[in-house]
């Protein structure tokens, strides 16, 4: 299958600076790959250079198949962006706004404007100005515009900056059905990984100019998994601790009355068995998991630092 965006050793200076350093990975059709990284990482200047709004120093970029340097018509036209704020028309209406925009795609947009409204769920508010609009909505009807041309790639720059929950959730589930009902490719970016927890398919994690983490979400749950901890609070804990690494060779730490080990849910019932079966008596258990942010920012803080002068 054709990616429908593909990135190759993409690369971007500006001055003596690599901003986008070697960047690689793919999006494929009715996937959602979310963009993380802190401020300044480079995920707006790839999407410019994905979008074509800023030429790439070297590197490929290739959307449906189409080099988007030696393309550039067909690869754009296979494209919708928010990128940073929509760009709308505050003191004309929804509508108007979005008829504006169709008319730049032609006839066929136009026949899709009244579907998408009701995707994005603004069939009340369309007919209002924008500049009535909540942050959420306008949002919303960036989407809106990004959509008239039925993209097979929808870009988002930063979509859920300054959204409140209610705003996140309306954004995550429009995004939803454009990937599974209409297997769109979607790319967005945030800075917040957790944001994305509940949205994307796969996590490429930007920090410098390069990637330094590109795992499903599936993956990362694992790993989440894999770390976490249990604390049994118990009468005998060094006991319990010996027993424990003689039986399951697993190492555990004594901390007051409790031990603290490394334990994957489904095992937590058999090491209850084995201690209240060796007379150890058990009071309390409690997970202690580490949070997808405090992931992040291990990933982040593991990152060597680079050289990013050319
Ligand atoms: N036109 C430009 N000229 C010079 N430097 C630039 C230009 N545009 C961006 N940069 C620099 O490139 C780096 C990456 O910026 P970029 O906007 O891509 O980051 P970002 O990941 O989108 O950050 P944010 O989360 O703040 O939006 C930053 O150090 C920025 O200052
Ligand atoms: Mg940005």
């Amino acid at each position: 299958m054709i990616p429908a965006l593909s990135i190759k050793n993409l690369t971007k200076v500006y001055g003596n600076k690599k901003v986008v350093d070697n960047v690689s990975f793919s999006v494929f059709s009715g996937q959602i790959f979310g963009f993380v990284g802190p401020n300044g990482a480079g995920k707006s200047t790839t999407i410019r250079m994905i979008t074509g709004l800023t030429p790439a120093t070297s590197g490929e970029i290739r959307i449906c198949g189409y080099n988007v340097e030696h393309n550039f018509k067909h690869a754009i036209d296979n494209v919708g962006a928010v990128i940073e704020m929509p760009q709308l028309y505050p003191y004309l209406s929804g509508m108007a706004n979005l008829k504006l925009f169709a008319d730049f795609h032609g006839a066929k947009a136009h026949s899709r404007i009244s579907k998408i409204v009701k995707l994005v769920g603004m069939e009340n508010r369309i007919k209002d100005r924008v500049s009535t609009y909540s942050l959420g909505m306008k949002q919303r009807l960036g989407i809106a515009q990004a959509l008239l041309n039925k993209p097979k790639l929808l870009i988002l720059d930063e979509p859920t900056n300054g959204l409140d929950p209610n705003g996140i959730v309306e954004i995550r589930n429009i995004l939803r059905i454009l990937a599974n009902k209409e297997h769109m490719a979607i790319i967005i970016s945030s800075h917040n990984l957790a944001e994305l927890e509940q949205l994307c398919d796969v996590i490429g994690l930007i920090n410098n100019g390069r990637i330094i983490e590109h795992k499903t979400m599936l993956e990362i749950s694992n790993e989440l998994a894999d770390r976490q901890r249990v604390q049994f609070q118990c009468n005998y804990p060094n006991y319990a601790a010996q027993l424990l690494k003689k039986k399951y060779q697993i190492k555990s730490k004594v901390i007051g009355t409790s031990i603290i080990l490394p334990l994957r849910e489904n095992n937590i019932a058999t090491i209850i068995s084995y201690l209240t079966y060796k007379k150890v008596k058990i009071y309390g258990i409690k997970k202690i998991q580490k949070s997808l942010e405090e992931l992040y920012f291990e990933m982040l803080n593991s990152d060597r630092p680079s050289s990013s002068i050319v």
